[in-house]
């Protein structure tokens, strides 16, 4: 805090500053200018390139030991999440169709199902790209008693093949349309869908 009573005498003043400073006559190498920014970079005890490799080293440590931790992981070799049970059970099968012998009904019926819309309306196993959902999945479909919810017996092709000739004429008013199928058609589709345990 500064008073008022300060005293008077000059002791403890600074002495006054030499007319011509020795260090200031010249302008000294170092200083940059600008901002008067002084680069003492080449007096320091390590030089700048050895803070650089130390710099790289340690990324390079950090990149192949991470490597190595992640490589470590259990998860990779068991499938599973480290340390946890498998929670999501045995791997899901994928929707396989029934292994079919070349030149029977159902080999060439499950060609001509592929030809036709079927699929967009249904899943049928072991025809790629059948996944609709509008009607019934067909998975399965030959070990069904009753199809079209229960108002058309199934006892075997004779049943499907009748059922997808003309749908209407078993359950008036079924959503599923005609397909305008010929007999033949109807009796190779009918024979692949009998596989369909
Ligand atoms: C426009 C959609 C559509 C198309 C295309 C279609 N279906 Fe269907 N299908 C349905 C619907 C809806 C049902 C259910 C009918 C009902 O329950 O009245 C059904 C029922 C069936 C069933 C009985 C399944 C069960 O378990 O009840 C069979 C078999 C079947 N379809 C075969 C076929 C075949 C083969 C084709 C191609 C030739 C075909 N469908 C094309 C809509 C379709």
């Amino acid at each position: 805090m500064h008073s008022e009573s300060e005293p008077a005498s000059d002791a403890g003043a600074l002495a006054p500053r030499a007319p011509s400073s020795p260090a200031l006559a010249e302008p000294s190498p170092f200083l940059t200018g600008g901002a008067g920014l002084y680069d003492h970079s080449a007096q320091d005890p390590v030089s700048p390139a050895a803070g650089m490799w130390a710099g790289v080293t340690a990324v390079v440590i950090s990149i192949v030991l991470g490597g190595v931790l992640i490589a470590m992981n259990p998860a990779f070799t068991n499938g599973k999440a480290a340390g946890t049970p498998n929670q999501l059970g045995p791997p899901v099968e994928a929707a396989a169709g029934p292994a079919l012998a070349p030149g029977t009904p159902a080999f060439e019926g499950a060609q001509v199902l592929a030809t036709k819309t079927c699929g967009g309306c249904h899943v049928i196993p072991g025809i790629a790209g059948a996944t609709g959902a509008v009607g019934p999945n067909l998975g399965g479909v030959a070990s069904r008693a009753k199809i079209a919810g229960g108002a058309v017996d199934n006892h075997g092709a004779d049943d499907l093949k009748a059922w997808i000739l003309n749908p209407q004429a078993k359950k008036p008013g079924t959503a599923m349309p005609n397909l305008g199928l010929t007999d033949d058609e109807a009796t190779k589709i009918a024979a692949f869908l009998e596989t369909l345990k």
